[in-house]
């Protein structure tokens, strides 16, 4: 199946097919030097395959883990591809999670004003949320992704078959997204939660995710307005991430959720989460997570732009105070579960 995303002159095909990643000399242009960048923990076969599509590949391997979003891992691609001649009509491919794709999104950004930019998404997270939507990114002075660039990709594939590597919880860790994306805007897929094996639906999952997304992007692609749904449990969310208490992404956007429903929303989500082995209770200090909240960069002039859940499947946006997020945290307080 393809999903077109349709931003003018910088539209793309999602290619979202069971063994897509065995076909991408066929799905992308690889007759010409291409650099494959992935990490350590990605199985290295992944790179591999794409490696014998093209004409003339270079593999780079970093570290695996946000760390490799950084300035000196930047250069290093950079380097090698101006060490290999590559020129503005050479490409990049990701191959590997959220990490590899923001990181070689932002190199094909700058190298050169912009070559070609391929990604292809190996944990679920990556496929249901970060590899489409054109944001890369590095860290720098200790904040997130405040480096980068709106860069869309030519193509996306997403290939399933690679999640078969990926351990249980990172598997759920992308899925709190997309549970967070069903509930702002698709009560089917919702229910798909409820009902059934997350792991056998899993396509579907994936496919409705994107579909989401893609909607959210076409309408909205620099973030000015609709967009910020994507964010929803994510302030509360980062501020419990900047604790540093060893839990993923996903697991702090789960426990950021919670707080941000209705009562009958949040009996519905809570048995959701816990299916998924996602936290739905935590003891932490909500002063510590508040002072993080006032530095989110999403805050502006003192107040947050936050989005609400009444009802499954639609959303309210609402300005509001960190003090006033942090008062509805008591949901979430207690012995981790
Ligand atoms: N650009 C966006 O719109 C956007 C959206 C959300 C998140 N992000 C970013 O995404 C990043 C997180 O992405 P992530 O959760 O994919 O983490 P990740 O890229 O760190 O991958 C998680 C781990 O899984 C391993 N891995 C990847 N694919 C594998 C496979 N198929 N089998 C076995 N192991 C595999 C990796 O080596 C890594 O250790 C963060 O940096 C976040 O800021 C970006």
């Amino acid at each position: 199946m393809i999903l077109n995303l349709d931003l003018g002159v910088n539209s793309y095909d999602i290619v979202i097919e069971r063994g897509s990643i065995n076909k991408a000399g066929e799905l992308l242009n690889l007759n010409r030097k291409t650099l494959i960048v992935t990490d350590d923990g990605v199985p290295r076969e992944y790179a591999e395959t794409v490696a014998k599509a093209s004409a003339e590949p270079y593999i780079i391997t970093v570290s695996e883990g946000e760390d490799s979003k950084s300035f000196e891992t930047l250069q290093k691609l950079l380097s090698k591809m101006l060490s290999e001649s590559f020129t503005r009509r050479d490409c990049v491919v990701a191959v590997g999670g959220g990490v590899i794709g923001d990181l070689s999104g932002f190199a094909a950004s700058v190298y050169m004003r912009g070559v070609d930019f391929y990604n292809i998404p190996t944990t679920v997270l990556s496929q249901v949320d970060s590899s489409i939507g054109g944001k890369t990114a590095i860290n720098f002075e200790g904040i997130k992704n405040n480096i980068g660039a709106f860069y869309q990709p030519k193509k996306v594939l997403i290939d399933t078959d690679v999640l078969k590597t990926l351990p249980g919880r990172q598997i759920s860790n992308g899925l709190s997204e997309a549970v967070k994306m069903s509930l702002t805007s698709d009560k089917d897929l919702f229910e798909l939660f409820e009902k059934g094996d997350y792991m056998e639906n899993i396509d579907l999952i994936i496919e409705k995710s994107l579909r989401i997304k893609k909607d959210v992007v076409m309408e909205d692609e620099k973030e000015t307005g609709l967009r910020r749904i994507l964010n929803f449990g994510h302030t509360i969310g980062h501020g419990i991430e900047s604790l540093k208490l060893g839990l993923y992404h996903g697991e702090c956007v789960a426990l950021g959720m919670i707080p941000m429903c209705s009562d009958s929303v949040r009996e519905r989500l809570v048995p959701v989460l816990e299916k998924l082995n996602l936290p739905t209770r935590l003891s932490f200090d909500e002063n510590r997570v508040l002072s993080a909240m006032t530095h989110d960069k999403k805050a502006g002039g003192g107040k947050i732009c936050a989005v609400f859940v009444n009802e499954i499947g639609s959303f309210e946006m609402k300005e509001q105070t960190a003090e006033e997020l942090i008062a509805r945290v008591g949901v979430i307080k207690g012995e981790k579960k």
